[in-house]
């Protein structure tokens, strides 16, 4: 296997070398952020859009840009060329930095910057044509979902049940309302009509949601971005999950009980469809 580069507060190296501190506050308290880019035939996909989130994630937990985003992307690109594959995952991270265990933040400590790349493993057509099966629970995470942040034992705590029920996902609802999936969101789509939870602090505001909605907007396609009652999306004619490594995929179970016919649904096919091409589109403009 070709040794993985990773970049670290200002060298590559490779991933075996890479060293962090104990006393790093990502380490001691998830103190720090995170983005996942993919990058298709090497060009990464939306990266402005995700370095507008890291950066909403950076204020949101009040530490300062470490990078301008000219820097990240030289340094995306870098990462790219310096790894095996044409189709990467690149993940970034920013914590606070090194200091003695003291919840408060600590005076002039330096962010820590860390970037790796993995193969991005997209769904197999198997998954795309059959569709996956997700569970459901409360989602009892904290009230700031909006940020990626690196403290994620809620979401992987509740990853797991899906994993322990031989799912793919786990679909939260809040109050009687869908947020999202322990690492994708959720939309349904009930007579035709596509349905999204909005954008607010409980749910991430996925860059390949974004995607889907302009392609529903461009393609008029029956929509709506509102609350979406449990009952909703426990008698919805289909439901799909998504994030920037598993696309657009369709729910085909839930909780075991068929999602409308137990196949992926005609709205589905044709998003999944529109998908495709606008990556293939977009990627063949930045060639
Ligand atoms: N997760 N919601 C949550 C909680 C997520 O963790 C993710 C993505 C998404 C989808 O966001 P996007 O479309 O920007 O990937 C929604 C990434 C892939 C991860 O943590 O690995």
């Amino acid at each position: 296997m070709a040794t993985d580069i990773i970049y670290l507060n200002g060298e590559f190296m490779p991933l075996e070398e890479a060293r962090i501190p104990v006393l790093d506050r990502g380490f001691i308290f998830g103190d720090g952020v995170y983005e996942v880019v993919p990058v298709y035939s090497r060009h990464p996909f939306r990266l402005p859009e995700h370095l507008r989130r890291l950066q909403h994630s950076l204020d949101g937990i009040r530490l300062a840009k470490p990078l301008t985003d000219a820097e990240w992307t030289v340094l995306t690109h870098d990462i790219v060329a310096r790894n095996p594959g044409d189709d990467q995952s690149i993940y970034f991270q920013v914590t606070r930095g090194v200091a003695r265990r003291a919840h408060e933040f600590p005076q002039g400590a330096k962010p820590t910057v860390f970037m790796m790349s993995s193969p991005l493993v997209t769904p197999a057509r198997e998954q795309v044509e059959n569709g996956v099966a997700c569970i459901t629970a409360t989602d009892f995470r904290w009230l700031k979902c909006d940020l990626k942040s690196v403290s994620l034992l809620g979401n992987c705590l509740l990853k797991q049940t899906a994993v322990d029920a031989g799912a793919a996902e786990v679909v939260m609802f809040r109050d009687g309302y869908l947020t999202e999936a322990s690492a994708s969101n959720v939309f349904a789509v009930r007579n035709g009509i596509l349905l999204a939870p909005p954008k607010n602090h409980l749910i991430l505001p996925g860059i390949t949601y974004d995607v889907v909605l302009e392609l529903a907007g461009a393609n008029k396609l029956p929509l709506e971005v509102r609350e979406i009652s449990e009952h909703e999306v426990r008698t919805a004619h289909e439901i799909w999950i998504t994030s920037s490594t598993k696309e657009v995929l369709a729910v085909t179970t839930l909780d075991g009980r068929a999602v409308g016919d137990g196949k992926p649904g005609a709205v589905f096919r044709r998003i999944h469809a529109l998908y495709q091409d606008f990556k293939q589109t977009v990627m063949r403009r930045a060639a």
